[in-house]
């Protein structure tokens, strides 16, 4: 769960590389380091963020122009100036960049040291660089003792490699870790995301599992790991603007991301009109289906899971990607539909299940944000969220998005199944037009809700409470405000309150109630009730003058039916976290001890 940025052309490597880290940052950020060669190879690197060290180290200051870059999030080995990125050989000409885990890197260590290797640092990666030292005596070329070192290697990798006496070229491989390249004009780029080089090309090569690539500044050739053989990649045009992947104003790309939401979900719908009803042919004779996904993406499966049941008629079991992968091993099969939702379609977990799911000839749908991503050339079936790119590591448009186009295929295979009342649906698909308007108007209870972060800065713990479908926006609640703020937070459903949480409730401790009209409203007051009788400080959302009644604060939410007020109801607790985190002093955009993209299982 790193980044890596390379750069070869005529300009000065070292400001483009820094510069691309920068926009790579939410990868991790526990450690930076680039590496630049001019006639021999110059490194520097640290513990810290990229900002401090740019200056600490002089960063731009280093010569040459081809170069690699590395921004960390430790795996193995304690964030520190000797474990950051990039590691060199003993001969100091052979330097590496790591994305991911070797998993046998601890045998090979081993070897190697017994060929007289001395290791510097702690990490899996050093052993990549004295491994081609090693090949490379008896090889006639970098590229051959490239393509001997990385068949030995087990595990998950995307590199970035350079060789001092190779001049002409950087190299990069990938093995289950993002890797793409950037085509320039006489210069050319590679980089883990794309916003690291779009301010010079919006032009991409997108490299598979298995794939290395050799790149020099007029061109660049892919090859199959395993044979060898060159493999014809196509270079495909990305319409993100760098402006969409900067913060336009904002203090924070959360923040962005958040007021994003109206435009994201339009994008989401229109982007999917055409596209979602053949997916729905697809995948409508499947009686058993399975979801799977990792944190916000998997509460993303929760609403999926109450959107085909009750429109849908299906019966649908969601488990946390890494639990399906061990568990369920037994019971997917060819008769099976897997749909896997991802944001980043790079999330170890998921992929893995994904892969299972394969195996056993299910059919695999997934629901991903990143184009050309791993989770989509893994899959049968691709419906996209278009939400763009999304920086901040907590997921917020990228969710919405999310539930978007699951409420678009659930209406869509009600449709093709007559599974709901026609009326009903063509109500449905209306309001679904209306989304972004609704997100809109929520939004502009931000300062509001600022106030009310105010309020409830020193609170240490939250309960999130909702039934049926908005048990999902319960979790996500919670979820969103425990990442950022670090205040304890529980999300639940509102019935299981009374057996046994409700314990915690006592004077002032507030309880957020997700309570739009619908199947459920009742039930929600009782249990609002129960809280106001430990006098608890209920929060509540809705449409309903009922519920302002019994609620201590209220916030009027759009009259929406109830299975899409999941979408419009998240917005207001995506931004009281948000509040909350910046008012208790932390950075929203990057939260401790997480990273944006878990490559890692
Ligand atoms: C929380 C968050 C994470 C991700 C999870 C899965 O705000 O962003 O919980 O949802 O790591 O990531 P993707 O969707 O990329 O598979």
């Amino acid at each position: 769960m790193c980044g890596i940025i390379g750069y070869i052309g005529d300009k000065k490597a070292a400001k483009i590389l820094v510069e691309g880290l920068k926009r790579l940052e939410y990868r991790g950020y526990d450690s930076v380091g680039i590496v630049t060669e001019e006639g021999e190879l110059f490194i520097k690197k640290g513990a810290g963020k990229i900002d401090e060290l740019k200056e600490k180290l002089k960063l731009y200051e280093m010569p040459g122009n081809r170069g690699i870059g590395h921004t960390r999030w430790a795996t193995h080995g304690i964030p520190n100036d000797i474990n950051a990125h990039p590691h060199t050989d003993c001969t100091g000409k052979i330097a590496v960049v790591h994305n991911g885990i070797i998993e046998n890197y601890l045998e090979l260590r081993s070897e190697l040291e017994k060929k007289g290797h001395k290791f510097k640092s702690d990490t899996d990666t050093e052993v990549i660089a004295h491994l081609l030292e090693e090949f490379l005596k008896d090889s006639p070329t970098f590229e051959d003792a490239l393509r001997k070192a990385l068949l030995k290697l087990r595990g998950s990798f995307a590199l970035g490699i350079m060789y001092t006496e190779d001049k002409e070229h950087l190299y990069f491989v990938r093995n289950e870790s993002p890797l793409v390249l950037g085509v320039g004009e006489g210069e050319m780029f590679a980089a883990s995301d794309i916003p690291a080089f779009l301010p010079y090309t919006n032009k991409v090569v997108f490299l598979d599992d298995g794939e290395y690539a050799m790149v020099s500044k007029n061109s660049f050739t892919v090859k199959d790991l395993k044979t060898g053989a060159e493999k014809k990649k196509e270079v495909q045009e990305i319409n993100w603007t760098l402006e969409m992947a900067e913060k336009q104003g904002y203090p924070h790309f959360m923040l962005k991301e958040i007021h994003e939401q109206p435009k994201a979900v339009k994008e989401a719908i229109y982007g999917n009109l055409k596209t979602i009803e053949q997916v729905a042919r697809e995948i409508a004779k499947y009686e058993k289906i399975f979801v799977v996904a990792m944190g916000t993406s998997y509460y993303a499966g929760i609403v999926a899971k109450y959107l085909l049941q009750r429109l849908a008629n299906k019966t649908v079991l969601v488990e946390e990607a890494s639990e399906f992968r061990y568990e369920f091993e037994d019971i997917v099969d060819k008769d099976s539909l897997v749909i896997a939702i991802t944001q980043s379609g790079e999330t170890a977990d998921t992929l893995a299940a994904i892969k299972l799911a394969k195996r056993k000839g299910a059919k695999v749908l997934s629901v991903v944000n990143v184009v050309g991503s791993m989770a989509t050339r893994l899959s049968n079936l691709v419906i996209y969220t278009h939400a763009g790119p999304e920086i901040g590591v907590a997921a917020t448009k990228t969710y919405t998005t999310q539930l978007t186009v699951l409420t678009m295929l659930a209406i869509a295979l009600a449709k093709i199944l007559h599974t709901a009342d026609e009326d009903y649906l063509k109500k449905l698909e209306r309001e679904l037009l209306e989304l972004p308007k609704y997100i809109e108007a929520v939004l502009g209870y931000e300062n509001k809700i600022k106030s009310l972060a105010e309020e409830l800065v020193d609170k240490r713990d939250f309960f999130y409470i909702g039934r049926g479908i908005n048990v999902a926006t319960a979790l996500e609640g919670a979820l969103k405000l425990k990442e950022i703020s670090y205040i304890h937070a529980e999300g639940l459903s509102a019935g299981e309150l009374k057996h046994g949480p409700l314990a915690l409730i006592e004077e002032g401790v507030p309880v957020v109630a997700i309570a739009p009209s619908g199947k459920t409203f009742d039930k929600m007051i009782s249990n609002i009730q129960e809280v106001n009788a430990r006098k608890g400080l209920v929060i509540s959302l809705g449409d309903n003058k009922e519920l302002e009644k019994v609620s201590k604060i209220f916030l009027k939410m759009p009259k929406i039916d109830e299975l899409l007020s999941p979408i419009v109801y998240i917005v207001p607790l995506q931004l009281l976290a948000y509040h909350l985190a910046v008012l208790r002093g932390n950075d929203p955009d990057k939260p401790r001890n997480l990273a944006k993209s878990v490559t890692v299982e």
